[in-house]
Protein backbone atom coordinates (compact mmCIF):
# COMPACT_ATOMS: atom_id res chain seq x y z
CA UNK A 1 0.00 0.00 0.00
CA UNK A 2 1.17 3.09 -0.96
CA UNK A 3 0.80 4.94 2.24
CA UNK A 4 2.26 2.75 4.46
CA UNK A 5 5.14 2.29 2.22
CA UNK A 6 5.31 6.27 2.69
CA UNK A 7 5.02 6.14 6.45
CA UNK A 8 7.95 3.55 6.54
CA UNK A 9 9.98 5.82 4.52
CA UNK A 10 9.17 8.70 7.01
CA UNK A 11 10.31 6.19 9.49
CA UNK A 12 14.09 6.77 8.64
CA UNK A 13 15.88 7.11 11.74
CA UNK A 14 13.26 5.31 13.68
CA UNK A 15 12.82 1.78 12.10
CA UNK A 16 15.38 -0.04 14.06
CA UNK A 17 13.64 1.35 17.20
CA UNK A 18 10.27 1.10 15.81
CA UNK A 19 11.07 -2.97 14.07
CA UNK A 20 12.77 -3.74 18.04
CA UNK A 21 8.97 -2.48 19.05
CA UNK A 22 7.05 -4.74 17.06
CA UNK A 23 9.37 -7.72 17.82
CA UNK A 24 9.02 -7.10 21.42
CA UNK A 25 5.45 -7.00 20.87
CA UNK A 26 5.62 -10.34 19.29
CA UNK A 27 7.43 -11.75 22.55
CA UNK A 28 5.63 -10.42 24.89
CA UNK A 29 2.32 -11.03 23.36
CA UNK A 30 3.75 -15.00 23.30
CA UNK A 31 4.44 -14.88 26.33
CA UNK A 32 1.06 -14.80 27.57
CA UNK A 33 0.74 -18.89 27.49
CA UNK A 34 3.29 -19.46 30.00
CA UNK A 35 0.70 -19.12 33.10
CA UNK A 36 -1.93 -20.93 32.00
CA UNK A 37 0.62 -23.64 30.70
CA UNK A 38 1.75 -23.20 34.49
CA UNK A 39 -1.15 -23.45 35.88
CA UNK A 40 -2.13 -26.82 33.78
CA UNK A 41 0.96 -28.39 35.37
CA UNK A 42 -0.41 -27.22 38.42
CA UNK A 43 -4.25 -28.82 38.33
CA UNK A 44 -3.21 -31.61 36.71
CA UNK A 45 -0.26 -32.21 39.68
CA UNK A 46 -1.52 -31.40 42.60
CA UNK A 47 -5.43 -30.78 42.43
CA UNK A 48 -7.14 -32.82 39.70
CA UNK A 49 -4.88 -35.60 38.58
CA UNK A 50 -4.93 -38.99 39.94
CA UNK A 51 -1.69 -38.73 42.23
CA UNK A 52 -2.80 -35.59 43.31
CA UNK A 53 -2.65 -35.97 47.08
CA UNK A 54 0.80 -37.80 46.85
CA UNK A 55 2.29 -35.39 45.00
CA UNK A 56 1.36 -32.44 47.49
CA UNK A 57 2.83 -34.78 49.92
CA UNK A 58 5.93 -35.37 48.11
CA UNK A 59 6.32 -32.35 45.84
CA UNK A 60 5.79 -28.85 47.82
CA UNK A 61 8.94 -27.60 46.43
CA UNK A 62 8.00 -27.50 42.77
CA UNK A 63 4.27 -26.04 43.76
CA UNK A 64 5.85 -23.37 45.15
CA UNK A 65 8.37 -23.03 41.98
CA UNK A 66 5.22 -23.20 39.76
CA UNK A 67 3.42 -20.47 41.75
CA UNK A 68 6.43 -17.98 41.95
CA UNK A 69 7.10 -18.80 38.27
CA UNK A 70 3.47 -17.38 37.53
CA UNK A 71 4.69 -14.50 39.62
CA UNK A 72 7.46 -13.89 37.80
CA UNK A 73 6.40 -14.13 34.38
CA UNK A 74 3.45 -11.57 35.37
CA UNK A 75 6.11 -9.63 36.33
CA UNK A 76 8.54 -10.02 33.59
CA UNK A 77 5.49 -9.45 30.87
CA UNK A 78 4.72 -6.28 32.56
CA UNK A 79 7.97 -5.17 32.74
CA UNK A 80 8.77 -5.98 29.07
CA UNK A 81 4.93 -4.45 28.05
CA UNK A 82 6.67 -0.87 29.43
CA UNK A 83 9.67 -0.84 27.35
CA UNK A 84 8.21 -1.92 24.44
CA UNK A 85 5.37 0.96 24.64
CA UNK A 86 8.08 3.39 25.38
CA UNK A 87 10.07 2.15 21.66
CA UNK A 88 6.59 2.60 19.87
CA UNK A 89 6.08 5.98 21.75
CA UNK A 90 9.50 7.32 21.28
CA UNK A 91 9.67 6.08 17.36
CA UNK A 92 6.52 7.38 16.62
CA UNK A 93 6.84 11.06 18.33
CA UNK A 94 9.70 11.34 16.22
CA UNK A 95 8.67 10.30 13.02
CA UNK A 96 5.60 13.06 13.43
CA UNK A 97 8.24 15.43 14.53
CA UNK A 98 10.00 14.73 11.26
CA UNK A 99 6.99 15.13 9.19
CA UNK A 100 5.41 17.99 10.86
CA UNK A 101 9.07 19.97 9.69
CA UNK A 102 8.90 19.04 6.53
CA UNK A 103 5.29 19.52 6.34
CA UNK A 104 5.33 22.71 7.61
CA UNK A 105 7.98 23.42 5.22
CA UNK A 106 5.63 21.99 2.58
CA UNK A 107 2.90 24.51 3.23
CA UNK A 108 5.40 27.68 3.71
CA UNK A 109 6.65 26.50 0.09
CA UNK A 110 3.17 26.72 -2.06
CA UNK A 111 2.47 29.29 -4.05
CA UNK A 112 -0.63 31.77 -4.07
CA UNK A 113 -2.60 29.78 -6.08
CA UNK A 114 -2.63 26.86 -2.95
CA UNK A 115 -3.97 29.03 -0.54
CA UNK A 116 -6.73 30.63 -2.94
CA UNK A 117 -7.71 27.35 -2.72
CA UNK A 118 -7.18 25.98 0.66
CA UNK A 119 -8.69 26.71 3.39
CA UNK A 120 -7.24 27.29 6.38
CA UNK A 121 -9.21 25.20 9.24
CA UNK A 122 -8.37 21.99 6.93
CA UNK A 123 -4.46 22.86 6.28
CA UNK A 124 -4.54 23.72 10.45
CA UNK A 125 -6.21 20.25 11.08
CA UNK A 126 -3.90 18.62 8.97
CA UNK A 127 -1.59 19.91 11.08
CA UNK A 128 -3.08 18.74 13.94
CA UNK A 129 -5.49 16.31 14.06
CA UNK A 130 -5.04 14.25 11.33
CA UNK A 131 -1.13 14.06 12.59
CA UNK A 132 -1.68 13.05 15.86
CA UNK A 133 -4.35 10.20 14.35
CA UNK A 134 -1.22 8.99 12.40
CA UNK A 135 0.79 8.64 15.49
CA UNK A 136 -1.88 7.20 17.62
CA UNK A 137 -2.39 4.37 15.60
CA UNK A 138 1.68 4.04 15.01
CA UNK A 139 1.90 3.58 18.55
CA UNK A 140 -1.24 1.92 19.51
CA UNK A 141 -2.90 0.54 16.88
CA UNK A 142 -0.65 -1.56 15.04
CA UNK A 143 0.77 -2.08 18.36
CA UNK A 144 -2.66 -3.71 19.46
CA UNK A 145 -2.59 -5.31 16.05
CA UNK A 146 0.51 -7.57 16.23
CA UNK A 147 -0.08 -8.72 19.43
CA UNK A 148 -3.88 -9.44 19.08
CA UNK A 149 -2.63 -11.48 16.54
CA UNK A 150 0.39 -12.80 18.40
CA UNK A 151 -2.00 -14.00 21.39
CA UNK A 152 -4.20 -15.47 19.10
CA UNK A 153 -1.52 -17.28 17.13
CA UNK A 154 0.32 -18.50 20.53
CA UNK A 155 -3.20 -19.64 21.98
CA UNK A 156 -4.25 -21.47 18.88
CA UNK A 157 -0.65 -23.24 18.50
CA UNK A 158 -0.83 -24.20 22.42
CA UNK A 159 -3.86 -25.39 21.73
CA UNK A 160 -3.41 -27.91 19.02
CA UNK A 161 -0.71 -29.59 21.36
CA UNK A 162 -2.85 -30.23 23.82
CA UNK A 163 -5.62 -31.22 21.27
CA UNK A 164 -6.74 -30.96 17.81
CA UNK A 165 -9.83 -31.72 17.91
CA UNK A 166 -11.21 -29.69 20.68
CA UNK A 167 -9.25 -26.67 18.88
CA UNK A 168 -11.26 -27.01 15.74
CA UNK A 169 -14.39 -26.99 17.72
CA UNK A 170 -13.30 -23.98 18.84
CA UNK A 171 -12.01 -21.84 15.99
CA UNK A 172 -15.39 -22.81 13.84
CA UNK A 173 -16.98 -19.54 15.44
CA UNK A 174 -14.18 -17.60 13.78
CA UNK A 175 -15.50 -17.61 10.30
CA UNK A 176 -19.02 -15.72 11.16
CA UNK A 177 -16.96 -13.30 13.04
CA UNK A 178 -14.90 -12.61 10.09
CA UNK A 179 -17.80 -12.13 7.78
CA UNK A 180 -19.74 -9.75 10.67
CA UNK A 181 -16.58 -7.54 10.92
CA UNK A 182 -15.76 -7.34 7.23
CA UNK A 183 -19.31 -6.19 6.67
CA UNK A 184 -19.14 -3.54 9.10
CA UNK A 185 -15.45 -2.17 7.70
CA UNK A 186 -16.94 -1.92 4.60
CA UNK A 187 -20.50 0.30 5.90
CA UNK A 188 -17.66 2.49 8.45
CA UNK A 189 -15.34 3.39 5.79
CA UNK A 190 -16.84 6.02 4.28
CA UNK A 191 -18.67 7.62 7.18
CA UNK A 192 -14.81 8.26 8.77
CA UNK A 193 -13.86 9.68 5.40
CA UNK A 194 -16.98 11.85 5.64
CA UNK A 195 -16.47 12.54 9.36
CA UNK A 196 -12.86 13.76 8.76
CA UNK A 197 -14.44 16.10 6.44
CA UNK A 198 -16.92 17.69 8.60
CA UNK A 199 -14.04 18.24 11.00
CA UNK A 200 -12.38 20.28 8.83
CA UNK A 201 -15.53 22.25 7.95
CA UNK A 202 -15.91 22.88 11.66
CA UNK A 203 -12.17 24.24 12.43
CA UNK A 204 -12.89 26.17 9.42
CA UNK A 205 -15.92 27.73 10.41
CA UNK A 206 -14.37 28.20 13.87
CA UNK A 207 -11.08 29.72 12.80
CA UNK A 208 -12.65 32.25 10.58
CA UNK A 209 -15.08 33.26 13.07
CA UNK A 210 -12.41 34.27 15.52
CA UNK A 211 -10.24 35.78 13.13
CA UNK A 212 -13.27 37.75 11.82
CA UNK A 213 -14.49 38.58 14.58
CA UNK A 214 -14.42 42.73 14.34
CA UNK A 215 -16.63 42.57 10.96
CA UNK A 216 -19.24 39.91 13.14
CA UNK A 217 -19.16 42.75 15.75
CA UNK A 218 -19.56 45.33 13.55
CA UNK A 219 -22.28 43.78 11.88
CA UNK A 220 -23.99 42.43 14.94
CA UNK A 221 -24.01 38.89 13.33
CA UNK A 222 -23.21 37.10 16.00
CA UNK A 223 -26.18 35.23 16.28
CA UNK A 224 -25.95 34.29 12.51
CA UNK A 225 -22.23 33.35 12.96
CA UNK A 226 -23.17 31.24 16.17
CA UNK A 227 -26.19 29.69 14.15
CA UNK A 228 -23.69 28.94 11.78
CA UNK A 229 -21.06 27.69 13.81
CA UNK A 230 -23.65 25.07 16.13
CA UNK A 231 -24.41 24.05 12.11
CA UNK A 232 -21.41 22.76 11.39
CA UNK A 233 -21.06 21.75 15.15
CA UNK A 234 -24.52 19.61 15.08
CA UNK A 235 -23.11 17.89 11.70
CA UNK A 236 -19.90 16.87 12.88
CA UNK A 237 -21.59 15.55 16.37
CA UNK A 238 -24.25 13.48 14.17
CA UNK A 239 -21.73 12.12 11.86
CA UNK A 240 -19.56 10.98 14.82
CA UNK A 241 -22.86 9.19 16.69
CA UNK A 242 -23.86 7.64 13.04
CA UNK A 243 -20.26 6.28 13.12
CA UNK A 244 -20.41 4.54 16.65
CA UNK A 245 -24.50 3.59 16.23
CA UNK A 246 -23.04 1.58 13.01
CA UNK A 247 -20.40 0.13 15.57
CA UNK A 248 -23.19 -0.62 18.26
CA UNK A 249 -25.15 -2.38 15.29
CA UNK A 250 -22.24 -5.03 14.83
CA UNK A 251 -21.77 -5.49 18.40
CA UNK A 252 -24.11 -7.75 19.74
CA UNK A 253 -23.36 -10.05 17.04
CA UNK A 254 -19.36 -9.74 17.80
CA UNK A 255 -19.84 -10.07 21.22
CA UNK A 256 -22.36 -13.19 21.55
CA UNK A 257 -19.94 -15.11 18.91
CA UNK A 258 -17.44 -14.15 21.47
CA UNK A 259 -19.44 -15.55 24.14
CA UNK A 260 -20.22 -18.79 22.00
CA UNK A 261 -16.09 -19.86 22.29
CA UNK A 262 -17.19 -20.33 26.35
CA UNK A 263 -20.30 -22.33 25.42
CA UNK A 264 -18.22 -24.29 23.02
CA UNK A 265 -15.93 -25.02 25.63
CA UNK A 266 -18.08 -25.95 27.89
CA UNK A 267 -19.81 -28.45 26.20
CA UNK A 268 -16.75 -29.85 23.66
CA UNK A 269 -14.30 -29.43 26.44
CA UNK A 270 -16.55 -30.95 29.08
CA UNK A 271 -17.57 -33.73 27.06
CA UNK A 272 -13.39 -34.60 26.41
CA UNK A 273 -12.72 -34.85 30.03
CA UNK A 274 -15.70 -36.54 31.01
CA UNK A 275 -14.16 -39.08 28.05
CA UNK A 276 -10.80 -38.97 28.72
CA UNK A 277 -9.69 -37.44 25.88
CA UNK A 278 -8.27 -34.31 27.86
CA UNK A 279 -6.76 -34.15 31.73
CA UNK A 280 -8.98 -31.47 33.96
CA UNK A 281 -5.57 -29.53 33.54
CA UNK A 282 -5.70 -28.85 30.05
CA UNK A 283 -9.59 -28.33 30.43
CA UNK A 284 -8.32 -25.18 32.82
CA UNK A 285 -5.49 -23.95 30.25
CA UNK A 286 -8.16 -23.98 27.57
CA UNK A 287 -10.28 -21.95 29.83
CA UNK A 288 -8.11 -19.38 30.89
CA UNK A 289 -6.72 -18.59 27.56
CA UNK A 290 -10.48 -18.90 26.17
CA UNK A 291 -9.73 -15.07 26.67
CA UNK A 292 -6.61 -15.00 23.71
CA UNK A 293 -8.65 -16.33 21.22
CA UNK A 294 -12.13 -14.24 21.74
CA UNK A 295 -10.70 -11.37 22.74
CA UNK A 296 -8.87 -10.61 18.93
CA UNK A 297 -12.41 -11.47 17.46
CA UNK A 298 -13.87 -9.03 19.91
CA UNK A 299 -11.78 -6.22 18.99
CA UNK A 300 -11.71 -6.69 15.46
CA UNK A 301 -14.40 -3.78 15.20
CA UNK A 302 -12.53 -1.50 17.22
CA UNK A 303 -9.28 -1.92 15.32
CA UNK A 304 -11.14 -2.02 11.82
CA UNK A 305 -12.80 1.84 13.20
CA UNK A 306 -9.33 2.93 13.98
CA UNK A 307 -7.72 1.75 10.94
CA UNK A 308 -10.66 3.65 8.80
CA UNK A 309 -9.72 7.04 10.55
CA UNK A 310 -5.64 6.14 10.27
CA UNK A 311 -6.23 6.15 6.32
CA UNK A 312 -8.34 8.35 6.36
CA UNK A 313 -6.43 10.48 8.27
CA UNK A 314 -3.42 9.38 6.32
CA UNK A 315 -4.50 10.66 2.72
CA UNK A 316 -5.12 13.87 4.19
CA UNK A 317 -1.20 14.60 5.07
CA UNK A 318 0.23 12.33 1.98
CA UNK A 319 -1.82 14.92 0.25
CA UNK A 320 0.34 17.72 1.46
CA UNK A 321 3.26 16.17 0.73
CA UNK A 322 2.75 15.55 -2.30
CA UNK A 323 1.43 18.79 -3.03
CA UNK A 324 4.06 20.62 -5.91
CA UNK A 325 3.32 24.15 -6.22
CA UNK A 326 4.28 25.40 -9.46
CA UNK A 327 5.67 28.65 -8.69
CA UNK A 328 8.60 27.17 -6.26
CA UNK A 329 11.94 28.11 -4.80
CA UNK A 330 14.74 25.78 -6.72
CA UNK A 331 16.59 27.31 -3.32
CA UNK A 332 19.92 26.98 -4.96
CA UNK A 333 22.60 28.24 -2.81
CA UNK A 334 23.32 31.30 -5.00
CA UNK A 335 24.53 34.40 -3.59
CA UNK A 336 21.51 36.85 -4.59
CA UNK A 337 22.46 39.73 -7.03
CA UNK A 338 21.29 43.22 -6.79
CA UNK A 339 18.84 43.90 -9.62
CA UNK A 340 19.27 47.32 -11.43
CA UNK A 341 15.13 47.18 -11.42
CA UNK A 342 14.36 47.64 -14.97
CA UNK A 343 10.81 46.03 -15.02
CA UNK A 344 8.80 44.80 -18.56
CA UNK A 345 5.55 43.85 -19.52
CA UNK A 346 5.49 42.24 -22.82
CA UNK A 347 1.72 41.53 -23.99
CA UNK A 348 1.10 40.29 -20.77
CA UNK A 349 -2.36 38.28 -20.13
CA UNK A 350 -3.48 36.81 -17.15
CA UNK A 351 -6.16 35.14 -15.98
CA UNK A 352 -7.03 33.47 -12.22
CA UNK A 353 -9.06 30.71 -13.20
CA UNK A 354 -11.40 31.25 -16.30
CA UNK A 355 -12.36 35.00 -16.88
CA UNK A 356 -8.89 37.03 -18.05
CA UNK A 357 -8.02 39.65 -15.55
CA UNK A 358 -5.32 41.38 -17.65
CA UNK A 359 -5.33 41.37 -21.50
CA UNK A 360 -2.28 42.49 -23.97
CA UNK A 361 -0.72 44.42 -21.27
CA UNK A 362 2.46 46.41 -22.25
CA UNK A 363 4.65 49.04 -20.75
CA UNK A 364 8.47 49.20 -19.68
CA UNK A 365 9.50 50.78 -16.69
CA UNK A 366 13.06 52.20 -16.96
CA UNK A 367 15.38 51.67 -13.53
CA UNK A 368 14.89 54.56 -11.15
CA UNK A 369 11.53 55.75 -12.55
CA UNK A 370 8.18 56.23 -10.43
CA UNK A 371 5.21 54.96 -12.12
CA UNK A 372 1.90 55.27 -10.82
CA UNK A 373 -0.95 52.89 -11.36
CA UNK A 374 -4.18 53.85 -11.59
CA UNK A 375 -7.92 52.40 -12.16
CA UNK A 376 -10.91 51.37 -10.71
CA UNK A 377 -11.24 48.90 -8.10
CA UNK A 378 -11.40 45.40 -10.05
CA UNK A 379 -9.50 46.62 -13.36
CA UNK A 380 -6.79 44.34 -12.59
CA UNK A 381 -3.71 46.41 -10.91
CA UNK A 382 -3.22 44.39 -8.07
CA UNK A 383 -3.39 41.03 -10.17
CA UNK A 384 -0.43 43.09 -12.30
CA UNK A 385 2.02 44.00 -9.32
CA UNK A 386 1.67 40.05 -8.55
CA UNK A 387 3.01 39.04 -11.32
CA UNK A 388 6.34 41.05 -10.95
CA UNK A 389 7.07 38.50 -7.75
CA UNK A 390 5.78 36.10 -9.62
CA UNK A 391 2.97 34.88 -7.00
CA UNK A 392 1.16 33.95 -10.13
CA UNK A 393 2.88 33.16 -13.27
CA UNK A 394 1.13 34.85 -16.81
CA UNK A 395 -1.46 33.20 -18.88
CA UNK A 396 0.36 34.60 -21.83
CA UNK A 397 2.97 37.53 -22.95
CA UNK A 398 6.05 37.55 -20.51
CA UNK A 399 6.96 39.54 -17.32
CA UNK A 400 10.33 40.29 -17.76
CA UNK A 401 13.11 42.26 -15.12
CA UNK A 402 16.54 43.18 -16.14
CA UNK A 403 15.46 41.97 -19.35
CA UNK A 404 15.01 38.32 -18.11
CA UNK A 405 11.64 36.29 -17.86
CA UNK A 406 11.35 36.03 -14.45
CA UNK A 407 10.47 32.59 -14.67
CA UNK A 408 13.86 32.35 -15.35
CA UNK A 409 15.08 33.90 -12.64
CA UNK A 410 15.97 32.74 -9.43
CA UNK A 411 12.55 33.03 -7.18
CA UNK A 412 14.58 33.76 -4.20
CA UNK A 413 16.81 36.10 -5.62
CA UNK A 414 13.47 37.84 -7.35
CA UNK A 415 11.83 38.09 -4.37
CA UNK A 416 14.76 39.16 -2.50
CA UNK A 417 15.13 42.52 -5.40
CA UNK A 418 11.33 43.58 -4.39
CA UNK A 419 10.32 45.51 -1.47
CA UNK A 420 6.39 45.67 -1.37
CA UNK A 421 3.29 46.68 0.69
CA UNK A 422 0.49 45.08 0.17
CA UNK A 423 -3.21 46.11 -0.32
CA UNK A 424 -4.61 44.09 2.74
CA UNK A 425 -2.19 45.21 5.35
CA UNK A 426 -0.80 42.29 7.85
CA UNK A 427 1.29 42.85 10.75
CA UNK A 428 2.41 39.93 12.82
CA UNK A 429 2.13 40.18 16.46
CA UNK A 430 5.79 41.20 17.54
CA UNK A 431 6.96 44.52 18.80
CA UNK A 432 6.56 47.79 16.32
CA UNK A 433 10.18 47.30 16.01
CA UNK A 434 10.39 43.51 15.10
CA UNK A 435 7.44 44.21 12.03
CA UNK A 436 10.01 47.22 10.51
CA UNK A 437 13.07 44.68 10.52
CA UNK A 438 11.07 41.82 9.05
CA UNK A 439 12.73 41.55 6.13
CA UNK A 440 16.15 42.16 7.24
CA UNK A 441 16.00 41.19 11.25
CA UNK A 442 19.96 42.38 11.30
CA UNK A 443 18.10 45.68 11.02
CA UNK A 444 19.94 48.19 13.69
CA UNK A 445 17.00 49.89 15.83
CA UNK A 446 18.42 53.56 14.25
CA UNK A 447 17.29 52.42 10.86
CA UNK A 448 14.04 51.71 11.80
CA UNK A 449 13.56 54.36 13.44
CA UNK A 450 14.52 56.15 10.40
CA UNK A 451 12.36 54.71 7.83
CA UNK A 452 9.44 54.60 10.29
CA UNK A 453 10.24 58.50 10.23
CA UNK A 454 10.04 58.25 6.42
CA UNK A 455 6.99 56.63 6.24
CA UNK A 456 5.16 58.82 8.49
CA UNK A 457 5.54 56.78 11.20
CA UNK A 458 8.00 57.55 14.14
CA UNK A 459 5.51 60.19 15.28
CA UNK A 460 2.76 58.19 16.52
CA UNK A 461 5.16 55.12 17.15
CA UNK A 462 7.08 57.08 20.02
CA UNK A 463 3.48 58.49 21.34
CA UNK A 464 2.68 54.44 22.07
CA UNK A 465 2.85 53.53 25.61
CA UNK A 466 6.11 51.77 24.55
CA UNK A 467 7.53 53.22 21.83
CA UNK A 468 9.06 50.69 19.57
CA UNK A 469 8.95 47.93 21.76
CA UNK A 470 4.88 48.21 21.83
CA UNK A 471 3.88 44.54 20.52
CA UNK A 472 0.76 44.90 18.17
CA UNK A 473 -1.78 42.46 18.52
CA UNK A 474 -2.32 39.52 15.82
CA UNK A 475 -3.04 41.28 12.51
CA UNK A 476 -2.00 44.64 14.18
CA UNK A 477 -5.00 45.27 16.40
CA UNK A 478 -5.03 47.97 18.34
CA UNK A 479 -3.80 50.38 15.37
CA UNK A 480 -5.75 52.36 13.32
CA UNK A 481 -5.65 51.35 9.14
CA UNK A 482 -3.33 54.28 8.01
CA UNK A 483 -0.84 53.78 11.18
CA UNK A 484 -0.95 50.17 9.85
CA UNK A 485 -0.19 51.23 6.42
CA UNK A 486 2.85 53.27 7.44
CA UNK A 487 4.26 50.58 9.20
CA UNK A 488 3.77 48.01 6.12
CA UNK A 489 5.19 51.47 4.05
CA UNK A 490 7.98 51.72 6.70
CA UNK A 491 8.98 47.61 6.44
CA UNK A 492 8.55 47.51 2.44
CA UNK A 493 11.46 50.88 2.87
CA UNK A 494 13.64 49.22 5.23
CA UNK A 495 14.68 46.38 3.42
CA UNK A 496 16.12 48.80 0.52
CA UNK A 497 15.92 47.24 -2.43
CA UNK A 498 15.76 48.03 -6.42
CA UNK A 499 12.19 47.63 -6.78
CA UNK A 500 9.19 49.10 -4.75
CA UNK A 501 5.76 48.15 -4.97
CA UNK A 502 3.30 50.08 -3.14
CA UNK A 503 -0.47 48.59 -3.33
CA UNK A 504 -2.78 51.44 -2.72
CA UNK A 505 -0.58 51.88 0.77
CA UNK A 506 -1.88 55.49 1.58
CA UNK A 507 -4.97 54.77 0.87
CA UNK A 508 -5.74 55.53 4.99
CA UNK A 509 -4.00 58.35 5.56
CA UNK A 510 -4.09 61.74 5.27
CA UNK A 511 -3.50 64.29 2.73
CA UNK A 512 -0.84 65.79 4.99
CA UNK A 513 0.84 62.69 5.63
CA UNK A 514 0.52 61.31 2.28
CA UNK A 515 2.54 64.84 1.18
CA UNK A 516 5.59 63.39 3.23
CA UNK A 517 5.58 59.78 2.19
CA UNK A 518 5.51 61.45 -1.12
CA UNK A 519 8.30 63.38 -0.33
CA UNK A 520 10.22 60.47 1.50
CA UNK A 521 9.80 58.11 -2.04
CA UNK A 522 11.74 61.22 -4.26
CA UNK A 523 14.13 61.29 -1.80
CA UNK A 524 15.20 57.99 -0.57
CA UNK A 525 19.16 57.19 -0.43
CA UNK A 526 19.18 54.17 -2.43
CA UNK A 527 18.30 53.47 -5.92
CA UNK A 528 14.87 52.29 -6.49
CA UNK A 529 12.07 51.60 -9.62
CA UNK A 530 9.15 52.40 -7.69
CA UNK A 531 5.21 51.15 -8.38
CA UNK A 532 2.83 53.19 -7.03
CA UNK A 533 -1.03 52.06 -6.81
CA UNK A 534 -3.15 54.96 -6.22
CA UNK A 535 -6.21 56.54 -6.33
CA UNK A 536 -5.31 60.09 -5.63
CA UNK A 537 -4.51 62.22 -8.17
CA UNK A 538 -2.20 64.26 -5.90
CA UNK A 539 0.05 60.74 -5.23
CA UNK A 540 -0.07 60.09 -9.36
CA UNK A 541 0.61 63.87 -10.29
CA UNK A 542 4.09 63.27 -9.27
CA UNK A 543 5.11 60.24 -10.79
CA UNK A 544 7.40 59.92 -13.78
CA UNK A 545 4.38 58.48 -15.52
CA UNK A 546 0.90 56.90 -14.87
CA UNK A 547 -0.77 53.84 -16.55
CA UNK A 548 -4.63 53.75 -16.54
CA UNK A 549 -6.10 50.22 -16.36
CA UNK A 550 -9.58 49.18 -17.13
CA UNK A 551 -11.16 45.79 -17.18
CA UNK A 552 -7.50 44.87 -17.94
CA UNK A 553 -6.18 46.84 -20.19
CA UNK A 554 -3.60 49.77 -20.42
CA UNK A 555 -6.32 52.33 -21.68
CA UNK A 556 -3.79 55.61 -21.09
CA UNK A 557 0.05 56.32 -20.21
CA UNK A 558 1.71 59.29 -20.05
CA UNK A 559 2.77 62.38 -17.31
CA UNK A 560 0.33 64.02 -15.50
CA UNK A 561 0.01 66.75 -17.85
CA UNK A 562 -0.36 64.66 -20.61
CA UNK A 563 -2.82 62.34 -19.51
CA UNK A 564 -4.96 65.71 -18.24
CA UNK A 565 -4.69 67.08 -21.83
CA UNK A 566 -5.78 63.83 -23.07
CA UNK A 567 -8.94 64.60 -21.57
CA UNK A 568 -9.92 60.62 -20.70
CA UNK A 569 -10.42 58.70 -17.56
CA UNK A 570 -7.11 60.44 -15.85
CA UNK A 571 -8.49 63.76 -16.55
CA UNK A 572 -12.19 62.62 -15.40
CA UNK A 573 -11.10 61.72 -12.17
CA UNK A 574 -8.80 64.66 -11.87
CA UNK A 575 -12.11 66.56 -12.04
CA UNK A 576 -13.70 64.79 -9.80
CA UNK A 577 -11.25 64.72 -7.21
CA UNK A 578 -10.40 68.71 -7.59
CA UNK A 579 -14.05 69.92 -7.64
CA UNK A 580 -14.34 70.81 -4.50
CA UNK A 581 -11.33 72.68 -4.43
CA UNK A 582 -12.09 74.57 -8.13
CA UNK A 583 -15.68 75.56 -6.47
CA UNK A 584 -13.77 76.96 -3.80
CA UNK A 585 -11.41 79.29 -6.04
CA UNK A 586 -14.39 80.23 -7.96
CA UNK A 587 -16.44 81.42 -4.41
CA UNK A 588 -13.46 83.49 -3.39
CA UNK A 589 -12.84 85.12 -6.70
CA UNK A 590 -16.04 86.07 -7.07
CA UNK A 591 -16.13 88.05 -3.81
N1 LIG B 1 -7.20 35.17 -6.04
C1 LIG B 1 -8.11 35.45 -6.99
N2 LIG B 1 -8.80 34.45 -7.58
C2 LIG B 1 -9.70 34.71 -8.53
N3 LIG B 1 -10.01 35.93 -8.96
C3 LIG B 1 -9.37 36.99 -8.43
C4 LIG B 1 -8.39 36.80 -7.41
N4 LIG B 1 -7.92 38.01 -7.05
C5 LIG B 1 -8.57 38.92 -7.80
N5 LIG B 1 -9.44 38.31 -8.63
C6 LIG B 1 -10.29 38.98 -9.63
O1 LIG B 1 -9.44 39.65 -10.54
C7 LIG B 1 -9.97 40.91 -10.88
C8 LIG B 1 -8.93 41.98 -10.62
O2 LIG B 1 -8.70 42.07 -9.26
P1 LIG B 1 -7.56 42.98 -8.64
O3 LIG B 1 -6.31 42.76 -9.41
O4 LIG B 1 -7.51 42.73 -7.19
O5 LIG B 1 -8.12 44.44 -8.93
P2 LIG B 1 -7.71 45.81 -8.28
O6 LIG B 1 -6.48 45.63 -7.49
O7 LIG B 1 -7.53 46.69 -9.45
O8 LIG B 1 -8.87 46.25 -7.45
C9 LIG B 1 -11.25 41.09 -10.07
O9 LIG B 1 -12.32 40.83 -10.92
C10 LIG B 1 -11.14 40.04 -9.00
O10 LIG B 1 -12.43 39.55 -8.73
MG1 LIG C 1 -6.14 45.95 -5.55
Amino acid sequence: MFELKWLWQNLEGNRTRYVIALCLSVVGSSLTIVNPYLSQRIVDTFIAGDQAVQNLATGRGLLVALCLGMIGFSLLRTGLAYFTTMQYEISSQNMMYNIRIYLYNKIQGQDREYYDRNRTGDLMTKMTGDLDMVRHSMAWIFKTIIESLTIFLAAVIYFLTIDVKLTLWMLILSPPIFIVAFIFAKRVRPMYIDLRERLSQLNTTTQENISGNRVVKAFAREEFEIAKFTEKNVNYATANKKAALVWLDYFPYLESFAQGFNVVLMLAGGYFVMEGRITFGEFTAFSSLIWAVSNPMRNIGIIINDIQRFFASLAKIVDIYYARPSIANDHNPVEPRRYEGRIEFDHVRFKYDSATVLDDVSFTIEPGETIAIMGATGSGKTSLINLIPRFYDVSGGRVLVDGRDVRELELDELRSNIGMATQDVLLFSDTIDGNIAYGDPDLPEEDAKAYAALAAAHDFIVKMPEGYDTVVGERGVGLSGGQKQRIALARALAVQRPILILDDTTSAVDLETEEHIQRSLRELEYPCTKIIIAQRVSTTAQADRILILEGGRLIEEGTHAELLAKRGYYYDVFMLQNEGIGRQVTESGQE
